[in-house]
């Protein structure tokens, strides 16, 4: 039973093996990592780059979270390789729909998993000539020390599982569960 301080699982609690990180965790995260962020950009404008579709509850609640203007762009980017490990090759599905250089941009990740999505992603916008560019990313895996990408804000370090939940998908599925947690193996078998 996922209860109150889970929130409603949608009906997709038979399918969870553990949660990792409750709905109030995440917001008490987002907050601290809004709080620190919001005093390093005092005084300058904000342009939050969100990577779709896994980051948009992030961003969504990051913004509001982050009490300074700001604009908001989204980038889809796939990375070829099976549904639940990256390759490193990318192929940009929707690109930024506006210029972003001498912009300060932000890049909101859901998840770090091998860095190698991250690592492309951050060349990519690099070569636009941004003012500054960072990364926040909410979760973070342990196999992300393999590929050396500086990540300066991270809101959780999580251990080596899959996860779905809160804009995490597994088969598009569990997104808009308001948790984050691992799933039982024979759902990845049916
Ligand atoms: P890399 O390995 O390039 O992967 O850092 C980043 C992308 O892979 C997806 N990913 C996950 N998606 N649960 C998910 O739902 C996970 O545990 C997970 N690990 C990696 C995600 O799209 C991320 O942007
Ligand atoms: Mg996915």
């Amino acid at each position: 039973d996922t209860g109150q301080l889970l929130g409603p699982d949608h009906g997709y609690g038979p399918d969870i093996d553990h949660v990792l990180l409750s709905a109030r965790q995440i917001e008490e995260k987002i907050e601290e990592l809004a709080a620190t962020i919001a005093e390093d950009y005092a005084g300058r404008e904000v342009l939050l780059v969100g990577v779709l579709k896994g980051a948009v509850m992030f961003m969504s609640d990051f913004a509001r979270a982050l009490r300074l203007p700001t604009q908001m762009e989204f980038m889809a980017v796939s990375s070829y390789g099976s549904s639940t490990s990256s390759s490193g090759v990318v192929r940009i599905l929707k690109d930024l729909d506006r210029d972003i250089s001498d912009r300060h941009v932000l890049v909101l990740e859901d998840i770090i998993d091998s860095g190698l999505t991250l690592s492309w992603l951050l060349k990519n916008l690099g070569g636009r000539r941004p003012a500054s560019l960072e990364v926040c990313t909410l979760l973070r895996k342990p196999d992300a020390v393999q590929v050396d990408v500086p990540v300066k804000y991270i809101g959780f370090d999580i251990p080596n599982e899959f996860v779905v939940g809160y804009g995490l998908d597994y088969a598009e599925r569990y997104r808009d569960l308001p948790y984050i947690g691992t799933l039982k193996p024979e759902v990845y078998s049916t």
